[in-house]
Protein backbone atom coordinates (compact mmCIF):
# COMPACT_ATOMS: atom_id res chain seq x y z
CA UNK A 1 0.00 0.00 0.00
CA UNK A 2 2.47 2.17 0.70
CA UNK A 3 5.72 1.62 -1.72
CA UNK A 4 2.94 0.12 -4.60
CA UNK A 5 0.05 2.02 -6.52
CA UNK A 6 -2.43 -0.80 -6.39
CA UNK A 7 -4.61 0.56 -3.42
CA UNK A 8 -4.63 3.74 -5.12
CA UNK A 9 -5.28 2.70 -8.69
CA UNK A 10 -7.91 -0.05 -7.08
CA UNK A 11 -9.94 3.43 -5.64
CA UNK A 12 -9.60 5.84 -8.48
CA UNK A 13 -10.96 2.55 -10.67
CA UNK A 14 -13.80 1.69 -8.13
CA UNK A 15 -14.99 5.72 -7.74
CA UNK A 16 -15.28 6.16 -11.37
CA UNK A 17 -17.28 2.86 -12.38
CA UNK A 18 -19.53 4.02 -8.63
CA UNK A 19 -19.56 7.98 -10.87
CA UNK A 20 -20.78 6.48 -14.10
CA UNK A 21 -23.19 4.16 -12.34
CA UNK A 22 -24.27 7.29 -10.48
CA UNK A 23 -25.40 9.37 -13.32
CA UNK A 24 -27.05 6.55 -15.55
CA UNK A 25 -29.37 5.84 -12.14
CA UNK A 26 -30.11 9.77 -11.88
CA UNK A 27 -30.71 9.44 -15.84
CA UNK A 28 -32.96 6.85 -15.30
CA UNK A 29 -34.89 9.00 -12.57
CA UNK A 30 -34.02 6.55 -9.51
CA UNK A 31 -32.96 9.62 -6.78
CA UNK A 32 -32.66 7.55 -3.76
CA UNK A 33 -30.36 4.65 -5.16
CA UNK A 34 -28.67 7.85 -6.69
CA UNK A 35 -28.15 9.37 -3.43
CA UNK A 36 -26.46 5.85 -2.16
CA UNK A 37 -24.23 5.74 -4.50
CA UNK A 38 -23.34 8.78 -4.16
CA UNK A 39 -22.56 8.51 -0.21
CA UNK A 40 -20.28 6.05 -1.47
CA UNK A 41 -18.70 7.78 -4.35
CA UNK A 42 -17.63 10.20 -1.22
CA UNK A 43 -16.05 7.61 0.61
CA UNK A 44 -14.12 6.76 -1.72
CA UNK A 45 -13.07 10.53 -2.79
CA UNK A 46 -11.21 9.64 1.06
CA UNK A 47 -10.15 6.45 -0.47
CA UNK A 48 -8.19 8.37 -3.12
CA UNK A 49 -7.06 10.91 -1.09
CA UNK A 50 -5.43 8.73 1.51
CA UNK A 51 -3.99 6.33 -0.50
CA UNK A 52 -2.46 9.41 -2.92
CA UNK A 53 -1.37 11.53 0.16
CA UNK A 54 0.84 8.31 1.36
CA UNK A 55 1.98 8.07 -1.93
CA UNK A 56 2.97 11.40 -2.10
CA UNK A 57 4.51 11.90 1.51
CA UNK A 58 6.83 9.07 0.63
CA UNK A 59 7.88 9.27 -2.55
CA UNK A 60 7.44 13.27 -3.66
CA UNK A 61 10.84 14.33 -3.37
CA UNK A 62 11.81 12.57 -5.78
CA UNK A 63 10.37 15.72 -8.46
CA UNK A 64 8.29 17.67 -5.94
CA UNK A 65 7.08 19.98 -8.77
CA UNK A 66 5.80 16.85 -10.75
CA UNK A 67 3.80 15.36 -7.93
CA UNK A 68 2.74 18.56 -6.78
CA UNK A 69 0.86 18.69 -9.46
CA UNK A 70 -0.16 15.15 -9.92
CA UNK A 71 -2.02 15.50 -6.00
CA UNK A 72 -3.54 19.17 -7.70
CA UNK A 73 -4.96 17.34 -10.70
CA UNK A 74 -6.27 14.65 -8.80
CA UNK A 75 -8.21 17.08 -6.56
CA UNK A 76 -9.85 18.24 -9.73
CA UNK A 77 -10.97 15.40 -10.83
CA UNK A 78 -12.29 14.85 -7.67
CA UNK A 79 -14.19 18.05 -7.56
CA UNK A 80 -15.48 17.58 -11.06
CA UNK A 81 -17.10 14.86 -10.17
CA UNK A 82 -18.82 15.69 -7.20
CA UNK A 83 -19.58 19.09 -9.02
CA UNK A 84 -21.16 17.17 -11.80
CA UNK A 85 -23.52 14.91 -9.37
CA UNK A 86 -24.79 18.08 -7.58
CA UNK A 87 -25.53 20.01 -10.70
CA UNK A 88 -27.69 17.02 -12.37
CA UNK A 89 -29.82 16.94 -8.84
CA UNK A 90 -30.17 20.72 -9.35
CA UNK A 91 -31.32 20.24 -13.14
CA UNK A 92 -28.22 22.76 -13.88
CA UNK A 93 -25.94 22.60 -16.98
CA UNK A 94 -22.97 20.28 -16.50
CA UNK A 95 -21.12 20.97 -20.34
CA UNK A 96 -18.15 22.36 -19.58
CA UNK A 97 -17.76 20.70 -15.88
CA UNK A 98 -17.65 17.30 -18.45
CA UNK A 99 -15.03 18.43 -20.18
CA UNK A 100 -12.61 19.97 -17.18
CA UNK A 101 -13.15 16.23 -15.97
CA UNK A 102 -11.74 14.78 -19.04
CA UNK A 103 -9.34 17.02 -19.24
CA UNK A 104 -8.22 16.95 -15.76
CA UNK A 105 -8.80 13.16 -15.32
CA UNK A 106 -6.31 12.90 -18.92
CA UNK A 107 -3.78 15.15 -17.22
CA UNK A 108 -3.81 13.10 -13.80
CA UNK A 109 -3.72 9.70 -15.48
CA UNK A 110 -0.93 11.09 -17.65
CA UNK A 111 1.46 12.59 -14.22
CA UNK A 112 0.68 9.63 -12.80
CA UNK A 113 2.08 7.69 -15.35
CA UNK A 114 5.10 9.57 -16.07
CA UNK A 115 6.00 9.60 -12.57
CA UNK A 116 8.27 6.47 -11.66
CA UNK A 117 6.19 4.43 -9.56
CA UNK A 118 4.46 1.07 -11.33
CA UNK A 119 3.04 2.11 -14.46
CA UNK A 120 5.82 4.64 -16.02
CA UNK A 121 5.30 4.73 -19.60
CA UNK A 122 6.57 8.23 -20.38
CA UNK A 123 9.61 8.91 -18.68
C1 LIG B 1 -9.63 10.43 -9.51
C2 LIG B 1 -8.48 11.00 -9.27
C3 LIG B 1 -7.15 10.32 -9.54
C4 LIG B 1 -6.77 9.54 -10.61
C5 LIG B 1 -7.57 9.13 -11.84
C6 LIG B 1 -5.37 9.16 -10.35
C7 LIG B 1 -4.60 8.38 -11.23
C8 LIG B 1 -3.34 7.91 -10.94
C9 LIG B 1 -2.55 7.08 -11.80
C10 LIG B 1 -2.95 6.59 -13.20
C11 LIG B 1 -1.39 6.83 -11.16
C12 LIG B 1 -0.22 5.99 -11.67
C13 LIG B 1 -0.33 4.60 -11.12
C14 LIG B 1 0.88 3.77 -11.39
O1 LIG B 1 1.88 4.26 -11.94
O2 LIG B 1 0.82 2.59 -11.06
C15 LIG B 1 -1.40 7.52 -9.89
C16 LIG B 1 -0.38 7.57 -8.97
C17 LIG B 1 -0.29 8.49 -7.95
N1 LIG B 1 -1.30 9.34 -7.52
FE1 LIG B 1 -3.14 9.48 -8.27
N2 LIG B 1 -4.96 9.72 -9.16
C18 LIG B 1 -6.02 10.45 -8.65
C19 LIG B 1 -6.02 11.18 -7.50
C20 LIG B 1 -4.90 11.45 -6.72
C21 LIG B 1 -4.85 12.34 -5.59
C22 LIG B 1 -6.04 13.16 -5.07
C23 LIG B 1 -3.56 12.32 -5.14
C24 LIG B 1 -2.95 13.08 -3.98
C25 LIG B 1 -3.57 13.25 -2.86
C26 LIG B 1 -2.80 11.41 -5.95
C27 LIG B 1 -1.46 11.10 -5.79
C28 LIG B 1 -0.79 10.12 -6.49
C29 LIG B 1 0.59 9.75 -6.25
C30 LIG B 1 1.53 10.40 -5.22
C31 LIG B 1 0.91 8.72 -7.15
C32 LIG B 1 2.26 7.99 -7.31
C33 LIG B 1 2.99 8.47 -8.54
C34 LIG B 1 4.25 7.66 -8.77
O3 LIG B 1 5.17 7.80 -7.96
O4 LIG B 1 4.33 6.94 -9.76
N3 LIG B 1 -3.65 10.90 -6.92
N4 LIG B 1 -2.62 8.17 -9.77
Amino acid sequence: MFDNTHAHITTWAIAIILFIVAVMLHKAGNKKATKIVQMILRVFYLLIITTGVILFVRHSSFDPALYGMKFLFGLIVIAMMEMILVRLKRDKNTGIFWLLLIVSFLITFYLGARLPLNWNWFA
